[in-house]
């Protein structure tokens, strides 16, 4: 018998859309007694070694929490520590991710960031457009909800310049989220033991399979995504039937 191990990727059933809610960095640095800025400059880490790991795999998109629309809670020092860092992140890894021919995208209203850190995203993005290799989908100023209403707007747009209300229904409501270019969400997965959603993907988790583990983000490494997508391949998807 063949049997499909972290070890053995290619014998294993492979999500096509692995989403990722990236939460524990606070709790490892408080861990260390660190400041949190060392817990999201770790994750930064996590996040190199786990989208590597994917595209390894053969993971043809994958979709990372990195900043919701309730993060604006936060306080400004750490606001600005994480726009920071994704500025660090575009600045060193864009390089990588165009040679490995990753499409870069974003889901979410990250025009509410400042000017400068916009203009670097959408360079990036457009520098990888013509990229035909797996897709890293980076949520920033994300919500769900928000998402949602987005789409209801620009319904109601259409149907007063002639779209007929019927016509309405899960595919015209699917083509009007972010995430309308990706495959469907296949897999789940928040770390740091929280098990909530967080305004994360609410549709599109509609049959996704959910995971909740306890590793902090910092420390999720290639290995517990390889763990992850073995857990994956061992559910059984029934959709409904039986
Ligand atoms: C996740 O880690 C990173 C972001 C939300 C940007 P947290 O900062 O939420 O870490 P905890 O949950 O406080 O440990
Ligand atoms: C979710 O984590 C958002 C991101 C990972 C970007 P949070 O730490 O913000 O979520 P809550 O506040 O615990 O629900
Ligand atoms: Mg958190």
């Amino acid at each position: 018998m063949i049997v499909a191990t972290a070890l053995s990727p290619e014998l294993a059933v492979v999500p096509r859309h692995v989403a990722i809610i990236m939460d524990g960095n606070g709790r490892w640095a408080k861990g260390r007694h660190l400041p949190r800025l060392a817990g999201h400059r770790a994750g930064v880490e996590a996040v190199r070694k786990v989208t590597r790991a994917a595209r390894a795999m053969g993971v043809e998109a994958l979709t990372l929490y990195a900043f919701s629309s309730e993060n604006w809670r936060r306080p400004a020092d750490e606001i600005s520590d994480l726009m920071g860092l994704l500025r660090w992140f575009i600045r060193s890894d864009l390089a990588e991710l165009t040679q490995e021919n990753v499409q870069l995208r974003i889901i979410g209203d990250y025009r509410r960031f400042q000017p400068d850190l916009v203009t670097l995203v959408d360079d990036a993005v457009a520098r990888t457009a013509g990229n035909t290799g797996p897709i890293l989908a980076i949520a920033l100023n994300y919500g769900a909800q928000a998402e949602l209403a987005a789409a209801a707007r620009r319904l109601a747009a259409k149907v007063l310049t002639g779209l007929p209300a019927e016509q309405i229904d899960e595919a015209a409501i699917e083509a009007e989220l972010d995430t309308a270019a990706l495959p469907p969400l296949d897999l789940l997965i928040r770390t740091s033991g929280e098990q909530r959603l967080s305004n994360f993907l609410l549709w599109q988790a509609a049959y996704a399979e959910l995971m909740f583990v306890d590793t902090l983000w910092p420390d999720f490494d290639g290995d517990a995504l390889a763990a992850a997508i073995d857990a994956f391949g061992r559910r059984e998807r029934r959709y409904g039937g039986r």
